[in-house]
């Protein structure tokens, strides 16, 4: 068994130099306090892609297009639902509980100028502003700010819907959404949008799955940001390390994410340049095989030729030797999407991460090796990662 005491800052500390830095601990792996604190502090302070709803395969947005829509949505374990609005088009996200006595507001898709709890009939509009209850017309002071829905921050990139858990406590019941602690959308999205620049819309969203996998969140967000692994996992002959030159593999560090990037092997498998930035292009007329953008702290979000494969590496309350797997996959390029297995390797490359993170989440159990350390050259964007778990939970 691994400890019982919880983590410390110091436990946790992770140097800014790589030569010097160690990891995270393996107990900030599978402990349920540290678990907590990720939840309570790094996904406050994150904008997360919000899952579907249900069985509906269309995405999110395309479930409340039409004026008074909502639809139940679940982010983190904490109930939410999303509504247009009546009198105008604005998409808000509400808790979806009663302020009332906690009964659940949405409990399916439906449309309507107002909306009334199940339990015991509490009624409010499409802005989350209580509008009736009966019972409830001679009370003083009634109804309080928090008698209204709380509105959560949400924004929209890339047809994909975005919320954000940390309400300014100070603002929580103003209706008007705020964030504490957390960087405007655009602003986390920046480099990302200016590499995007000249990328045509994607075309539609192909496939959406969601399956809980073995290991924390993140190994999962580590493995991700780990080009070291490729020639050992995705070795040679008929792996990724096959249809990449690893030798040209870039790794580019911003504040809130970071771009891997590499060489195809061979130039059809490659980008069309036109769609990338010139500092892409190659004077030797290699293309570039694919864009991996990762959010911190958990969203990887794929570019190919093909389209786009987003991974969003969940926690899942109370149980952290596990992670919620959410992938997406949008069409860019129909013909070579529908290639994408063969010549991007893409359900090859899932299965074999997942193996070897399964393998590495029983050995981050056997209370061996408790903390590793990073190879300088080949492992900047875990040091990375691993420096800014420690600082966005420990505020340090
Ligand atoms: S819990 Fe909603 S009206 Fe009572
Ligand atoms: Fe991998």
């Amino acid at each position: 068994m691994l400890r019982t005491m919880p983590l410390t800052a110091e436990q946790c500390r992770v140097d800014d130099d790589i030569r010097r830095a160690e990891t995270l601990p393996a107990a900030a792996f599978v402990d349920g306090e540290f678990a907590q604190r990720e939840l309570d502090t790094l996904f406050c302070t994150s904008w997360q892609l919000l899952p579907d709803h249900g069985d509906d395969p269309r995405p999110l947005d395309e479930q409340v297009t039409a004026r008074g829509t909502r639809v139940p949505v679940s982010l983190l374990g904490r109930p939410l639902y999303l509504q247009r609005g009546w009198d105008d088009d604005v998409l808000r996200a509400f808790p979806n509980t009663c302020t009332h006595a906690w009964h659940p507001l949405v409990l399916g898709a439906s449309r309507g100028p107002t909306l009334v709890c199940a339990q015991h009939g509490r009624r409010f509009d499409c802005t989350g502003r209580f509008v009736s209850q009966p019972g409830f017309t001679k009370l003083p002071d009634f109804p309080r700010d928090c008698d209204h829905l709380t509105s959560l921050p949400i924004a929209i990139w890339r047809r994909m819907v975005f919320a954000n858990l940390g309400v300014d406590p100070a603002r929580q019941h103003s209706l008007a959404p705020s964030i504490s602690g957390t960087a405007a959308l655009p602003s986390v999205f920046a480099e990302i949008d200016a590499s995007l620049a000249k990328m045509p819309a994607a075309v539609e969203r192909t496939s959406a799955e969601t399956r809980d996998v073995a290991g924390n969140w993140k190994q999962h967000a580590w493995n991700f940001l780990d080009p070291f692994h490729i020639g050992y996992v995705h070795r040679a002959p008929h792996g990724l390390a096959d249809a990449i030159e690893l030798a040209s593999y870039t790794t580019e560090i911003y504040e809130h994410s970071v771009l891997q990037w590499v060489y195809a092997s061979k130039p059809a498998d490659g980008f069309d340049p036109a769609w990338l930035p010139e500092r892409f292009h190659d004077r030797a007329g290699r293309r570039v095989f694919a864009l991996w953008w990762f959010v911190f702290p958990n969203l990887a979000l794929n570019f190919y030729p093909w389209g786009l494969s987003v991974n969003v590496y969940q926690p899942i309350p109370g149980r952290p030797e596990a992670t919620r797997f959410v992938w997406h996959q949008w069409a860019i390029d129909r013909e070579k999407h529908a290639d994408r297995d063969r010549r991007w390797l893409s359900a090859q490359v899932d299965a074999e991460d997942v193996d070897t993170l399964a393998h590495v989440s029983r050995g981050l159990r056997s209370g061996f090796a408790p903390r590793g350390r990073f190879a300088p050259d080949d492992e900047q964007a875990a040091h990375w990662f691993h420096r800014n778990v420690a600082r966005g939970v420990f505020g340090s």
